[in-house]
């Protein structure tokens, strides 16, 4: 593989409201192919953070890199979907999915000075919607109107159109929190598939094509569906100063097809919810914050932990 830039590097960012310091030195590298899940308190600066990496709303100080470039506002490298995405209500779902890609690649007098050409775009276009419903698991709902899906279906639709960019990281806030149980693990299980094809992506020596950072108050969810489980919280030790990554751990790898034993969970929950979510338990800010370590702990005993298991 080439030697990619990160897909997210937040450098000692720090913001504040007034008097209010909401993010305190925050430093995260994110590379390609990693699901990430990132957790905290309610109103501990999740949003907030997002909206940095967004580029909606940069931080007071600090530096926020997609893919090796400095975020100076929205841009196409960088995906998000919320909690109630609403799609076009008078668009098909591989409309819908399409129209990013409309207005990234065609202007209005190029459609219609140079219709030929734009209808062979078009063609293309729609033809990669449905290549992208077909990647959510939504290849039979095409020519549906929003009114027409469920909500776990329109979800699968915003993550398609976010998807069909090709930015370097999506940004999921609480994607899946308005949808009942059943739904949600189906939506869970389509990342799962997401990180098996990362690995095989990273097999054949290609960059995968998924990267996400997901905010998810499921402390289950978090350590279900990502790799990588990361900490948000003012409970440290330098609580005045605003929240900080508490927590930065690996968690387990589940394939589609494993049972959801939420047992193996129990372990990592309890550790999650005393050092991120536990306003009596003051530690050192950087004592759960291990990944890196872990990770070169782990490819130095096994070899690549990410290549062994995509076989
Ligand atoms: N525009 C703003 N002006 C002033 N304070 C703000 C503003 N936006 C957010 N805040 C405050 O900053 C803090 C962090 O808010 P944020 O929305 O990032 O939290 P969160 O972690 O996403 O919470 P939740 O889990 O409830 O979504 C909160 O205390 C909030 O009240
Ligand atoms: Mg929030």
């Amino acid at each position: 593989m080439t030697e990619e830039a990160p897909a997210l590097e937040i450098r000692d960012v720090s913001h504040w409201f007034g008097d209010f310091r909401v993010l305190n030195h925050i430093d995260l590298r994110i590379e390609a192919g990693q699901i990430v899940a990132l957790v905290g308190p309610s109103g501990c600066g999740k949003s907030t953070l997002l909206k940095a990496i967004l580029g909606t709303h940069p931080p007071r100080e600090g530096e926020v890199l997609v893919g090796g470039e400095p975020v100076r506002g929205p841009n196409r490298n960088v995906g998000i979907v919320y909690q109630n995405y609403s799609l076009f209500d008078f668009l098909t779902a591989e409309k819908n999915v399409a129209f990013g890609l409309k207005l990234d690649q065609s202007s209005l007098p190029f459609r219609i000075f140079q219709y030929p050409r734009w209808r062979k775009l078009r063609a293309e276009q729609m033809r990669m919607a449905r290549e992208y419903l077909r990647r959510v698991h939504l290849a039979e709902a095409c020519g549906k109107y929003p009114h027409e899906l469920s909500g776990g279906m329109r979800q699968r639709v915003a993550i398609a159109q976010a998807l069909i960019l090709k930015p370097k990281i999506v940004l999921l806030d609480e994607p899946f929190g308005a949808l009942d149980e059943a739904t949600r693990e189906s939506l869970q299980l389509m990342l799962l598939h997401f990180y098996q094809e990362n690995l095989q992506a990273i097999q054949r020596g290609e960059v995968p094509e998924y990267t996400i950072l997901i905010v998810t108050h499921e402390l289950n969810e978090a350590i279900y569906v990502a790799n990588r489980v990361v900490g948000l919280s003012r409970y440290h030790d330098q609580a005045e100063k605003g929240a900080m990554i508490v927590y930065d751990r690996p968690c387990p790898i589940f394939s589609p097809d494993d049972p959801r034993d939420v047992a193996q969970f129990i372990e990592q929950r309890e550790e999650l919810r005393r050092a991120v979510f536990d306003p009596n338990y003051i530690k050192h800010h950087q004592k759960y914050v291990t990944f890196w370590k872990e990770l070169a702990d782990q490819e130095s005993s096994v070899g690549n932990p990410a290549i062994d298991n995509a076989n």
